[in-house]
């Protein structure tokens, strides 16, 4: 098991359509357990491969709260088979933006389609938390941020800030 780097943006490699993963087999199944050990230490609720700096189409989230058991969940090739008209609008956060947050508007429910650690195909409904979580981490696999969502002004104010940050990283 490995920590992997997280990529902060503005980078290309967050703006990549990532791959659907032809075989899920050890060596994908190693890969998500360092995303998820990844996602805890952060700490975040979610985690996609284009964050980790990989083009697959692999993302995984646990949106269990404080005191409760941990509920990960793996997905591969994850795909929105349905989504309820009504909206939510929650404020979002990003491993990829940190300490940066905005209200995003996304249907409430969705029901995903994906393939688990053992390769068979599931299908949840999903509402709250997880429907956003998984859409927004859905998103990352075709180059979309949260903050794509937002104004220009507001978007540019958050990755001007971003490029101060990474500066001062390098610079260190
Ligand atoms: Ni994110």
């Amino acid at each position: 098991m490995a920590l992997l780097p997280i990529i902060y943006a503005p980078d290309p490699r967050l703006k990549v359509k990532c791959r659907p993963v032809e075989t899920v087999d050890q060596a994908v199944r190693d890969f998500m357990r360092d995303m998820l050990e990844t996602m805890y230490a952060a700490p975040g609720i979610g985690l996609s491969a284009p964050q980790v700096g990989d083009t697959r189409r692999i993302i995984v989230c646990d949106v269990a709260r404080e005191g409760e058991d941990p509920q990960p969940i793996q997905m591969v090739n994850p795909e929105i088979v349905w989504s309820s008209d009504e909206v939510h609008i929650a404020e979002e956060g990003c491993l990829s933006l940190p300490d940066h947050f905005a209200e995003v508007e996304r249907p409430g429910d969705v029901r995903i389609r994906y393939l688990d650690e053992n390769g068979e195909a599931q299908e949840i409904e999903a509402g709250g938390l997880l429907a956003a979580c998984a859409q927004h981490e859905m998103d990352h696999l075709e180059g979309i941020l949260f903050v794509d969502y937002l104004s220009p002004l507001k978007r540019n104010i958050i990755l001007r800030k971003m490029k101060k940050l990474k500066r001062q990283k390098e610079a260190a």
